[in-house]
């Protein structure tokens, strides 16, 4: 892993260790991990301060609950489908937000901004929230330039749940949907969550960074007021790897922003029509103090969203939408 502090490459390896499950002793774990006894306990009280379940087995040693292999820098190269020299690859251990990492120091004019996060300290949320980050989720961001974006950041966040949303049902999380503007959910419960933010005039010269946190496992250290509303990958389909996820859904990023800007109208089309989870449903839009209920009845060429109310058609760019049980 890149921009590593010292001490992190012993707390990298003892948890490649760990990663199997099973119990190892300190001994075994230092001798793997090519690191003292007394490094390991302090890797252990890293992992477990970083948000690592790591447990103590009286008399055996230590075992990871419900561990996850790190990311793999080398295989997501191979597997991504942008060449090496495109591309300006950053990948953490744990950093503040990939979103800000890459607009704080951008890429090079040419080149296509990749970072890629087991943690984030400060990862955000749209509309200035948060976004819960706990090791073992997968975050990542694309910054992209480009001359003129004409469909704006808007449109793309809707074109890339929309390759987001087709990418996960291709790894067997068929009920894999988007609701609208950014989430993606699968059966009432959030999988993924995309963030765009521009800098520069869409007009003109822009860049965008599009950010993507995917949760991986939910459950035991997650606040419990999401644990209900959240699912991860690996809790839909186990056989999901993390870099090949992390590569397929990088790829969909990517694919989205080079696809965005001259075809954007064609896949929010019929494409969009075939993820669109709130066409149909009953729904509340929360914009400020107001809430509109009505029925959802997809989106207009622009990306807004259109709501059957009793008050007539409404159409709306922005707003927090809620799905009424049927
Ligand atoms: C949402 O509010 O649903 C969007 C969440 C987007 C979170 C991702 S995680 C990777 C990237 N870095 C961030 O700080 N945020 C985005």
């Amino acid at each position: 892993m890149a921009r590593q502090g010292q001490g992190e490459g012993a707390t990298d390896r003892v948890l490649a260790v760990l990663a199997d499950g099973a119990v190892h002793s300190g001994e075994v774990l230092a001798a793997q991990a090519g690191v003292s006894r007394a490094a390991v306990w302090k890797a252990v009280e890293r992992l477990r301060h970083a948000g690592h379940d790591i447990e103590a087995v009286p008399g055996r040693g230590y075992r990871a609950v419900a561990p996850y292999p790190p990311l793999d820098r080398a295989e997501l190269v191979e597997r991504l489908a942008m060449a090496p020299r495109e591309l300006d690859l950053r990948v953490f251990r744990e950093v503040d937000s990939t979103n800000a990492v890459l607009r704080r120091d951008p890429p090079r004019e040419d080149r296509v901004g990749v970072a890629v996060a087991e943690r984030q300290t400060a990862g955000r949320g749209r509309r200035g929230r948060g976004w819960c980050s706990p090791p073992g989720g997968i975050y990542l961001s694309v910054s992209w330039p480009y001359a003129h974006l004409a469909c704006g950041p808007g449109g793309l966040t809707l074109t890339v749940g929309v390759f987001l949303a087709e990418v996960l049902r291709s790894l067997g999380i068929a009920r894999a949907g988007v609701k609208w503007p950014n989430d993606i959910w699968v059966d009432g419960r959030k999988l993924a969550g995309v963030l765009t933010e521009l800098d520069g005039d869409p007009m003109g010269a822009c860049r965008v960074t599009v950010g993507v946190g995917l949760n991986w496992r939910v459950g035991g250290g997650w606040p419990e007021d999401f644990a209900g509303s959240a699912v991860g990958i690996a809790d839909l389909a186990p056989g999901c790897e993390r870099t090949q996820t992390a590569a397929a859904m990088l790829n969909a990023v990517t694919e989205a922003c080079h696809t965005a800007p001259s075809a954007g109208e064609r896949i929010l089309g019929a494409r969009w029509r075939a993820v669109d989870l709130l066409a149909g449903e009953a729904v509340i839009v929360r914009i400020g103090d107001r809430a509109v209920e009505g029925q959802a009845l997809g989106i207009d060429d622009d990306g807004a969203l259109l709501v059957d109310s009793p008050e007539g058609r409404q159409r709306f760019v922005s707003g927090d939408v809620s799905v009424r049980p049927r």
